[in-house]
């Protein structure tokens, strides 16, 4: 079991006619017609609604919307409607509201704010989960299960700190392997009983928020047991959908790179994966991208859904902007090309009232179809409804990847030195950015993932090195492939303690060096750094951290140019085996990123598609048919013309393109080309 049995690319979104008069539903789904809305979510936030008591269940209401979609020819992605939970279930059972990091006990309000440990509201949530899935089974229109919504957050209160001892004891067995790993003698820590154990917080371990804790140890282990928590939430209904559903896929929507849930973890226990993609601004095509990767990731490659983004703007930000014209289609195209089977907005009809009224929506207020949004929507369904199912389950098939680590964010973010500033998303997007500006595709992978079929590995700021990785990273560079690593990587084992060896800890041997000392230094020092490699020289800057390499068999790349440190290694490449670890131990910056990562990929035979077209990105896909779909997306606001590199035909225009033709992308303009 995989992906929804669709028949083309999903496309349409989050539907709340709840909260509409029913007679705009019919209105609605003209519209929808009018822009190939083929697939609604419905249900999302119903808890209340279907069920108004304890006691009670309606489904009056929910009936007629799951089958006025069906009897529209809809597709219906399902939710368990434990988004938000009810209000009477908060009174009756305080024990659902959370505890937060300050030791607040929070009252009825806002959603997504269960504590994941309460017996009532697992009690409650999967005896929802369960009647939804008794009662629309059996509707042909249900493609796919939508459990809950927007998994996040924390909760400190009794039960999660019950939950977590309980966690504890599994993990560690005896109080002494836990007192170990903890490393409980430093401030006089030892336990010697499992509730002496607190969650750590504000009121306990930690001094300043939820990065400054003075034992790493507890702190790891809490976010480890708060994603579990909540992945035992998702658990819940989904075992509960499986009692009368054994066959449609199960979802629920990821937040993409969301630091408090480690969806490695979770990746498992989905049939397939999807996300909610909401960039930070308009310049974050390399970061959308990589975040595709990582989802697409999260299954082995398998394709996901983009189960939300917004048509036009947001309305949580202090400041929401619209998206220009081309853009919501280019980024749709974005999600497609880096392995997305739907794309779905949040929402299809505008909410009223409260905080989303003014979050965009395909259809607005006044229900209009001539509107810059909907008529842009619409183009959109056309042409998805031009692609049709080829694209659908098609592959990367990429031969760089990209390690992303959730416990070593976690490790690197909450540790006490070096530095604050040096944060983990920078420092990875900086290197993904790199193979992204040269035209590679790139598998965003686990640590734990098979790396046999990669030529080059990206290990950027691996801080917490598990297992047996040092020896698989070993093992690419054996039989001829390039690993890269950077500062701070290879500094901790699985408890976040010292390797007691040199730094890089394991990764020494594969990187020919060890690093004596580390400096961090504010944000406005800047040391720079000499590249050179043969004739191809630059002169990079680089800040925040700086650690000084002594070689133990590596080559010098790049030299420090300035104080004490001047004329030592900065950045080294080392022979293993038939290939090569290098090691770049300063923050460089994007320049000099970019610089490294060429090299490393002049040691393959890897074709860079248009790496010197800036803001033109390219992706491949192959259908399980063997079919070959090229992408190219010119994220720039003005044409670029470049030479095709492939004859085929644009599937958008169905036009015949011969390689060596120069071709003309408009501003944000896409181009789908079938080769064969
Ligand atoms: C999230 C939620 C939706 C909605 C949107 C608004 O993705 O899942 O319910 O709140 O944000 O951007
Ligand atoms: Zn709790």
């Amino acid at each position: 079991m995989s992906l929804p049995a669709v028949s083309k690319v999903a496309f349409g979104g989050d539907y709340n006619p709840e909260q509409w008069p029913e007679e705009v539903w019919a209105q609605d789904y003209q519209l929808f017609d009018a822009a190939r809305i083929d697939t609604v979510t419905l249900g999302v936030f119903d808890w209340a609604l279907i069920q108004p008591a304890e006691d009670r269940y309606d489904f009056a209401m929910f009936d007629r919307i799951v089958q006025r979609a069906a009897d529209e020819g809809r597709n219906v992605c399902l939710a368990t409607a434990t988004g938000a939970h009810p209000a009477w279930l908060a009174r009756a059972y305080p024990e659902v509201t959370r505890t937060d990091f300050e030791g607040r006990k929070h009252r009825y309000g806002q959603r997504h704010n269960a504590c994941p440990s309460s017996p009532v509201f697992r009690r409650l949530s999967r005896e929802l989960a369960r009647r939804i899935a008794q009662r629309y089974a059996g509707n042909p229109a249900v493609v796919a299960w939508h459990v809950g919504n927007e998994y996040g957050g924390a909760c400190y209160c009794e039960l999660c700190a019950a939950g977590f001892r309980d966690w504890l004891r599994k993990q560690y067995g005896s109080l002494e392997a836990l007192n170990a790993a903890w490393y409980t003698t430093f401030w006089s820590h030892t336990f010697t009983d499992w509730d002496e154990i607190e969650p750590p917080s504000a009121l306990t371990e930690h001094w300043r928020g939820p990065d400054h804790t003075a034992f790493q140890g507890i702190t790891l282990d809490y976010l480890r047991f708060m994603s579990d928590a909540l992945l035992a939430n998702f658990l819940d209904e989904k075992a509960a959908i499986r009692e009368s559903s054994p066959d449609l896929p199960v979802t629920t929507n990821f937040m993409g790179m969301y630091r408090p849930l480690d969806y490695h973890r979770w990746a498992s226990h989905l049939d397939f994966a999807s996300w909610d993609n909401y960039p930070p601004d308009d310049t974050s095509q390399a970061r959308m991208a990589f975040t595709h990767d990582l989802m697409r990731g999260l299954k082995d490659g398998q394709p996901f859904w983009l189960m939300e983004q917004t048509p036009s703007c947001t309305a949580c930000r202090d400041i929401n902007p619209v998206k220009r014209p081309g853009v919501m289609r280019l980024w749709s195209w974005q999600a497609v090309a880096h392995g997305a089977d739907s794309v779905l907005f949040f929402q299809l009809r505008a909410s009223r009232g409260a905080s989303e009224k003014y979050h965009g929506a395909v259809i607005g207020h006044a229900g209009r179809a001539d509107t810059r949004v909907f008529r842009e929507v619409a183009e959109l369904g056309a042409q998805l409804q031009r692609l049709g199912g080829s694209t659908l389950g098609a592959r990367t098939p990429a031969c760089v990847a990209m390690l992303f680590d959730w416990d070593s964010w976690w490790a690197l973010e909450i540790s006490d030195g070096p530095s604050r500033l040096v944060r983990y998303q920078p420092v990875v997007l900086a290197y993904y950015t790199a193979l992204w500006q040269a035209g590679v595709d790139v598998d965003v992978v686990p640590a734990t993932a098979d790396l046999s079929r990669y030529d080059v590995v990206l290990v950027p700021a691996l801080h917490m090195l598990k297992g047996d990785l040092a020896r698989r990273l070993e093992e690419v560079a054996t039989r001829g492939g390039s690993v890269l690593a950077t500062f701070l990587s290879g500094r901790v084992d699985e408890n976040d303690n010292a390797f007691l060896m040199d730094v890089p800890g394991p990764l020494g041997p594969l990187m020919g060096i060890r690093i004596d000392e580390w400096d961090a230094r504010e944000p406005e020092f800047v040391n720079p750094v000499r590249l050179e490699s043969g004739t191809d020289r630059l002169d990079a800057d680089a800040r925040l951290l700086f650690e000084l390499v002594i070689p133990q068999g590596a080559e010098t790349v790049g030299t420090y140019q300035a104080d004490f440190y001047a004329g030592t290694p900065a950045v080294t490449r080392n022979r293993f085996g038939s290939g090569h670890g290098w090691y770049v131990a300063a923050g460089l910056d994007q320049e000099g990123v970019s610089w490294v990562v060429r090299q490393v990929l002049a040691d393959h035979d890897i074709a860079l598609r248009y790496p010197d077209v800036s803001g033109l990105e390219t992706t491949l896909r192959v259908a399980p048919d063997g079919t070959r779909f090229l992408f190219l997306l010119n994220h720039r606001d003005e044409p670029v013309e470049v030479t095709a590199g492939h004859t085929g035909t644009d599937l958008l225009t169905g036009t015949q393109v011969r390689a060596g033709q120069r071709i003309t992308l408009d501003a944000r303009a896409v181009l789908v080309l079938r080769t064969q």
